[in-house]
C-alpha cells in the first residue's frame, strides 16, 4: 500500500494507472475509519482495478464552534487499519495547506438540495463538501466512488453534482453499518461517555418505529414525525433535535402527505457533545 501526499503526485499516479486499463475506486474519508468504512473500501475492492482511499479532515465543512478542533481521528491507525485490512492500494494523506493553496476561493454549490435537512443547520457544510468531492475527484479520477447511506444527504449532493456536471464517476451508496443495538457507526460515537451510548440507539428505535408504521400502512406524516419524537423522547439524555421526519428521497423535500412508493425517514439529534444523523429508506410502499 503506497501513501502520497502531493495532489500532483496523486494524479500522475492515477494517471498512469488509467492508460494501462485500470479502473479505479475511490473511497473518500475524513478518517477515524471504522468498519462503515471499511465496508465501502471492500466494496470498492471489489468492482475496480485499483483502490484509493483519502484521509482528509476537511476544515472546510465545519462551521465555527462545530467540532472540528477535536475531530477524532490518528493517520497512523488509519493507515495501519488499511494496510493490515490489504483491500486498498493508495492511500492520500494531503495536508491542509496541498488542499487548501493561499487564495483559493472555489465555491461549489448543489442549489437547493445544500439547504435542506443538515443543511439547515450547517448552513455552508454541503457546498463544502461539493467543493471537496469535487477537487478530490479531479485529484484521483476515479471510475466509481463510495459512499455510506447514512449520510444520505451527503450522497444525494454528490449525485446530484456528478450529473449536472457530467463527471465521469460512478457513485456509489453502500447500506448503513450499524452495531448490534442498532446504533449506526459513526466517527462521532466516540465522543459519547458510556451512558450517551446506552442511550444512543433510540434514534435509530425512533425511525424503526416511524418505518414499521409505515409498512404497516400509515400515511400520516406529521403522526409519524410524532411518533418518533415520543420515542426518542423517552431518551432523555437526547437534548436537542435538529429535525426527525419523513423526507422525499430525491428532492429531499420535507413531505405532508405520503402518496409515493419510496419515502426516506431521517433525523438529527443531541446527545452529550455529540451530534448524531441517521435514516432508513422505506421502499414499495404502494
Ligand atoms: O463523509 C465524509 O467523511 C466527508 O464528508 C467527505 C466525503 C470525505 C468529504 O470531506
Amino acid at each position: 500500500m503506497e501513501t502520497i501526499r502531493l495532489p500532483r503526485i496523486m494524479q500522475e499516479t492515477v494517471m498512469r494507472e488509467r492508460r494501462s486499463g485500470k479502473a479505479v475506486g475511490f473511497v473518500p474519508t475524513m478518517g477515524a475509519l471504522h468498519e462503515g468504512h471499511l465496508s465501502l473500501v471492500r466494496a470498492a475492492r471489489a468492482e475496480n482495478d485499483l483502490v484509493a482511499v483519502s484521509l482528509f479532515v476537511n476544515p472546510a465543512q465545519f462551521a465555527p464552534g462545530e467540532d472540528f478542533d477535536r475531530y477524532p481521528g490518528n493517520a497512523g491507525d488509519d493507515l495501519e487499519k488499511l494496510s493490515s485490512s490489504g483491500l486498498a492500494d493508495i492511500v492520500f494523506l494531503p495536508g491542509k495547506e496541498a488542499v487548501y493553496p493561499p487564495g483559493f476561493s472555489t465555491r461549489v454549490e448543489v442549489v437547493g438540495l445544500s439547504d435542506r435537512m443538515c443543511g439547515r443547520f450547517r448552513p455552508g457544510h454541503f457546498q463544502a463538501v461539493a467543493a471537496i468531492v469535487l477537487k478530490l475527484f479531479n485529484i484521483v479520477q476515479p471510475a466509481r466512488a463510495y459512499f455510506g447511506q447514512k449520510d444520505y444527504q451527503q450522497a444525494v449532493v454528490v449525485k446530484r453534482m456528478v450529473r449536472d456536471l457530467n463527471l465521469p464517476v460512478e457513485i456509489s451508496v453502500c447500506p448503513t453499518v450499524r452495531d448490534p443495538d442498532g446504533l449506526a457507526m459513526s466517527s462521532r460515537n466516540v465522543y459519547l461517555s458510556p451512558e450517551e451510548r446506552q442511550a444512543a440507539p433510540a434514534l435509530y428505535r425512533a425511525l424503526r418505529a416511524a418505518a414499521d408504521a409505515l409498512e404497516g400502512g400509515r400515511r400520516d406524516a406529521g403522526g409519524l414525525g410524532s411518533l418518533m419524537r415520543t420515542v426518542l423522547g423517552r431518551e432523555p439524555l437526547f437534548h436537542g433535535v435538529d429535525y426527525i421526519s419523513v423526507f422525499d428521497p430525491e428532492t429531499l423535500d420535507e413531505l405532508e402527505n405520503i402518496d409515493r412508493d419510496d419515502v426516506l425517514i431521517a433525523g438529527a439529534a443531541r446527545i452529550g457533545g455529540a451530534r448524531l444523523i441517521d435514516n432508513l429508506l422505506v421502499n414499495n410502499l404502494k
